[in-house]
C-alpha cells in the first residue's frame, strides 16, 4: 500500500462576524477553529472515517481537503502533489480524481436537471465526452448504481425519486469521473435506516472497483464500524485518536471515545472497562479549553490536563491517542 492523501498541520479558521460597534472600538477580531492543527495520512484503497460530535470540524476538514474552501494553514498533499496553493487550472485537472458525496442528496441534485443529464454533467465539463457519449456512460451508470430501467431513470427528476433513489443519483455522479478519492460526508445520514446498508454495499462496491480511497465522515459510530479500515475521533477541531477500527473500538484510549463508543451498545463487545458519563456540553471553538480541549467533560482530567495540551502518541500498532491519561483494561 502507498499513501494517496496526507494532510500536515491543517488548520481553518472562520472569522466571527463582529457587530459595527466592535469595529469601530476595534474590538478584536475572533476566529471558530473549525479544524486546528490536524495531522493524518490516507493509503490508496483505505477507508477513513471521520468522527465526532456535530460542530467538532468534519465537514471543515473534507472541504478543506478538496479545496472548496481554503485553508487557513497547513498542507495538502494528494498523490504527491502539495495541492494547497495550487492555481485554478492546476486544481481543476486534480478535481477530476477527487470527488465528494454530500449529506443531503435533494440539495445536492439541481430540481430542474433531469437525473440522467446530472450524472452526465461531470464528464461534460472536464472534457471527457461527448454528448453523445456522455449520455450513453450515464445511463451505464444508472444501471450500475441500480436505478432501472435506465432509459426510464435518465429522463426522471430529484423529486420523483424516493431519498435512497437520489442519494444513488449522487453517487453515481461522484463516481463517473472513476475518482481515485472520494469524500463521503454523512452519506448516509439522512437515508431511512432500512435502506442505509445497501448504499453502504453500493459504495464499498465502487471502492473495490477503482480501488477507492475514501474519507468517511459519519457522526454514526456504528457506520463507521461497518465501512471503515481506521477511525479518527474529532474533538473541536483536533484528533483525539485514530487506529484501526477494531482496535479503536475494541480498545479505546481516549476517554471521549470510549463515551461515544458506550452511546452505542450494539458495538459495545466487552464490558471490560468503565463506563464512564461525560457531561456537559461541547465547548465554544471560538475560545477551546486550556490543556486538553476535553478536560472540563473529562472524568479523569487533572491539573496536567488543564494546562497542557496533549500530543498524539502511539500506544499500540498504529493507533495514536492524545490524552495525558489513556483509559488502560
Ligand atoms: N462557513 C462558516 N463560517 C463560520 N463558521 C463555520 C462555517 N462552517 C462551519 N463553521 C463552524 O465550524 C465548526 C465546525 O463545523 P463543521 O460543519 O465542520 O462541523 P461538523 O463536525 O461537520 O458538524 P455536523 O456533524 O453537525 O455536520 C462549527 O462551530 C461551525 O459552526
Ligand atoms: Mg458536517
Amino acid at each position: 500500500m502507498s499513501e494517496l492523501l496526507r494532510v500536515e498541520h491543517l488548520k481553518k479558521y472562520f472569522p466571527v462576524k463582529r457587530s459595527i460597534l466592535e469595529v469601530l472600538t476595534k474590538k478584536e477580531e475572533k476566529f471558530v477553529r473549525a479544524v486546528d492543527d490536524i495531522s493524518f495520512s490516507i493509503e490508496r484503497g483505505e477507508t477513513l472515517a471521520l468522527i465526532g460530535e456535530s460542530g467538532c470540524g468534519k465537514t471543515t476538514t473534507g472541504r478543506v481537503i478538496l479545496r472548496l474552501i481554503e485553508p487557513t494553514e497547513g498542507k495538502i498533499i494528494f498523490d504527491g502533489i502539495d495541492i494547497t496553493k495550487l492555481g485554478k487550472e492546476q486544481l481543476r485537472e486534480i478535481r477530476k480524481r477527487m470527488q465528494m458525496v454530500f449529506q443531503d442528496p435533494y440539495a445536492s441534485l439541481s430540481p430542474r436537471m433531469k437525473i440522467g443529464d446530472a450524472i452526465a454533467h461531470p464528464l461534460l465539463i472536464h472534457g471527457l465526452a461527448d454528448k453523445e457519449e456522455a449520455k450513453e456512460l450515464a445511463l451505464q451508470m444508472l444501471k450500475r448504481v441500480g436505478l432501472t430501467p435506465e432509459d426510464e431513470f435518465y429522463n426522471r427528476y430529484p423529486h420523483h425519486l424516493s431519498g435512497g433513489q437520489r442519494q444513488r443519483v449522487v453517487i453515481a455522479r461522484a463516481m463517473i469521473l472513476k475518482p481515485d478519492f472520494v469524500v463521503a460526508d454523512e452519506a448516509v445520514s439522512m437515508i431511512d435506516v432500512s435502506m442505509r446498508a445497501s448504499i453502504l454495499e453500493l459504495l464499498e462496491s465502487f471502492r473495490e472497483e477503482y480501488n477507492l480511497t475514501m474519507l468517511f465522515i459519519t457522526h454514526d459510530i456504528a457506520v463507521a464500524k461497518l465501512i471503515a479500515d481506521r477511525i479518527a475521533v474529532m474533538y473541536l477541531g483536533k484528533i483525539v485518536e485514530i487506529g484501526p477500527t477494531d482496535e479503536v473500538l475494541n480498545n479505546p484510549a481516549h476517554p471521549y471515545t470510549l463515551a461515544l463508543i458506550q452511546a452505542v451498545p450494539s458495538i459495545v463487545k466487552r464490558e471490560k472497562k468503565k463506563m464512564i458519563e461525560i457531561t456537559g456540553e461541547v465547548p465554544n471553538a471560538v475560545n477551546p479549553p486550556s490543556g486538553c480541549r476535553f478536560h472540563p467533560r473529562c472524568p479523569f482530567a487533572d491539573e496536567l490536563c488543564k494546562t497542557k495540551e496533549p500530543e498524539l502518541i502511539e500506544i499500540g500498532k498504529n493507533h495514536f491517542v492524545a490524552c495525558h491519561h489513556p483509559v488502560k483494561d
